[in-house]
C-alpha cells in the first residue's frame, strides 16, 4: 500500500447536487437499495452514467446469500464534479464505494492509500471510506476477470499466449492480475499505440520478475506482426458500444482453434465481438464479462465486509434476470 495525504471531506453545502445536473432516473436510487435497515452500512457505485449499473441488484444478492445488513444505491456524478461527490459520501458515513465509467483514474488519483494494483493500473474501482477521512482504494476488475477465466470459465492461463485488446482503465486494471498467472506471454494491442506502450512500459518489471514476455503494439500493427497463435483473446476496448469493427482480418490465423475469446462488456453489447469471432473461429470459446462484473463486485464485498460471497448463485440469477441464459 502507498500512503499519501488523507483528502479532506468538503462541507455538505459545498457538495454539489446531483439531481441538478441530470436526469433524476439517473442519480440517486433508494428503491434498488441492498436491504433497509435503519442501522445498515452504506455502501455506493459513481459514474456518469449510473442507470444501468448491476451494482445494487449484485450486492443485494450478496448481502441476503451471507446475512449482511447494508444498503448499495446508485449515484450519479457530475463529469466535473466526482472529487466533491465523493466528499459529500464521506460526509454521510457512507462505508464504501464502487467506480465506474468514467472516474476510475480521479478515485485512484484521490485516494489516501492504494492498493499495488491500484498503483499499476492508475484506476480504482473500489474505495473504503474510513471515519477519520481516509480513502483507501483498491482494484478488483482484474482479479474479477481472471476468476471468471480460470475458475468460472475452467481456462488455464498459465504458459499460454494472451492478446489484450485495449489500454483504457480496464485493460490496465487487467493487466497485473493476467500477469500473476503466468502466462507464456501478453501482447497489449490499443488503438493509441502510445497508450499500450506507456502500460506496458509500466508493468514491465513485474513481468520480467515473473518471466512473461509483455509486449505493445498499435491495434492496426496486430495483422502485420509476426505473434504466436493466440490461446485468449481478451476485448477490453468499448468498440463493441459504439458498434465499430476492430481492424483484424486475420482472426483465423491469429487465434488457436481451441482460444478462448472474451469480451469484458456482458449481454447485447458483447455480441457484435463475440459473434464476428465466432464467424471467424467456429471452435473458439466465446464468453462475455457478466461472470467478471460477479466476480469483481464479490471481491469489492470482501474487502468492504472482510468475508467471501458465493458468486455461482449470483451469476446464474443475473444470467436469468437479464434473459442472457446461454
Ligand atoms: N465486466 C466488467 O466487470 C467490466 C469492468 C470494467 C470495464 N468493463 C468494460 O470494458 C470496456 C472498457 O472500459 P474502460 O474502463 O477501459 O474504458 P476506457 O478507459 O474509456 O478505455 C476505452 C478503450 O477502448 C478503446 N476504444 C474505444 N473505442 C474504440 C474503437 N472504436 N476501436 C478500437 N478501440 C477503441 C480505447 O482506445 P484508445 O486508447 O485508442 O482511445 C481504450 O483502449 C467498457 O466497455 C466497459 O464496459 C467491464
Amino acid at each position: 500500500m502507498a500512503a499519501t495525504t488523507p483528502i479532506q471531506p468538503t462541507p455538505p453545502s459545498a457538495a454539489r447536487d446531483t439531481d441538478d445536473a441530470h436526469d433524476t432516473h439517473d442519480t440517486h436510487d433508494t428503491h434498488d437499495t441492498a436491504a433497509n435497515h435503519a442501522d445498515a452500512d452504506r455502501y455506493v457505485v459513481i459514474g456518469n452514467p449510473i442507470a444501468h449499473s448491476r451494482s445494487p441488484a449484485i450486492h443485494r444478492h450478496f448481502a441476503a446469500l451471507t446475512g449482511q445488513a447494508l444498503e448499495y444505491e446508485r449515484r450519479l456524478a457530475p463529469l466535473d464534479g466526482f472529487a466533491d461527490t465523493l466528499a459529500q459520501l464521506c460526509q454521510s458515513g457512507v462505508r464504501g464505494c464502487n467506480v465506474t465509467v468514467p472516474f476510475k483514474q480521479q478515485a485512484a488519483a484521490l485516494a489516501s492509500i492504494r492498493s499495488q494494483r491500484v498503483e499499476l493500473a492508475g484506476a480504482a474501482n473500489t474505495l473504503i471510506l474510513h471515519a477519520d477521512g481516509r480513502i483507501e482504494a483498491h482494484n478488483t476488475d482484474g482479479i474479477g476477470l481472471v476468476r471468471d477465466i480460470t475458475a468460472n470459465a475452467g481456462f488455464a492461463l498459465a504458459g499460454r499466449h494472451l492478446l489484450l485488446l485495449g489500454a483504457g482503465g480496464a485493460a490496465a486494471g487487467a493487466l497485473a492480475p493476467l500477469l500473476q498467472e503466468r502466462p507464456a506471454s501478453i501482447t497489449v494491442a490499443n488503438r493509441s499505440a502510445g497508450r499500450a506502450q506507456a502500460l506496458v512500459a509500466l508493468h514491465q518489471p513485474l513481468a520480467q520478475q515473473l518471466g512473461v514476455a509483455l509486449r505493445a503494439l498499435a491495434l492496426d500493427a496486430v495483422d502485420k506482426s509476426a505473434l504466436p497463435r493466440m490461446h485468449a483473446l481478451i476485448n477490453a476496448t468499448a468498440s463493441s458500444l459504439q458498434g465499430q469493427a476492430l481492424p483484424l482480418q486475420r482472426l483465423d490465423q491469429l487465434l488457436t482453434d481451441d482460444a478462448l475469446a472474451y469480451d469484458m462488456m456482458y449481454g447485447p453489447a458483447a455480441q457484435g465481438f463475440l459473434g464476428w469471432v465466432g464467424q471467424h473461429c467456429p471452435e473458439a470459446r466465446l464468453r462475455d464479462g457478466l461472470g467478471m462484473l460477479v466476480e469483481q463486485a464479490a471481491e469489492s464485498f470482501q474487502l468492504w465486509r472482510g468475508l467471501r460471497p458465493p458468486s455461482q448463485p449470483v451469476l446464474q440469477a443475473l444470467r436469468q434476470e437479464l434473459d442472457l441464459t446461454p
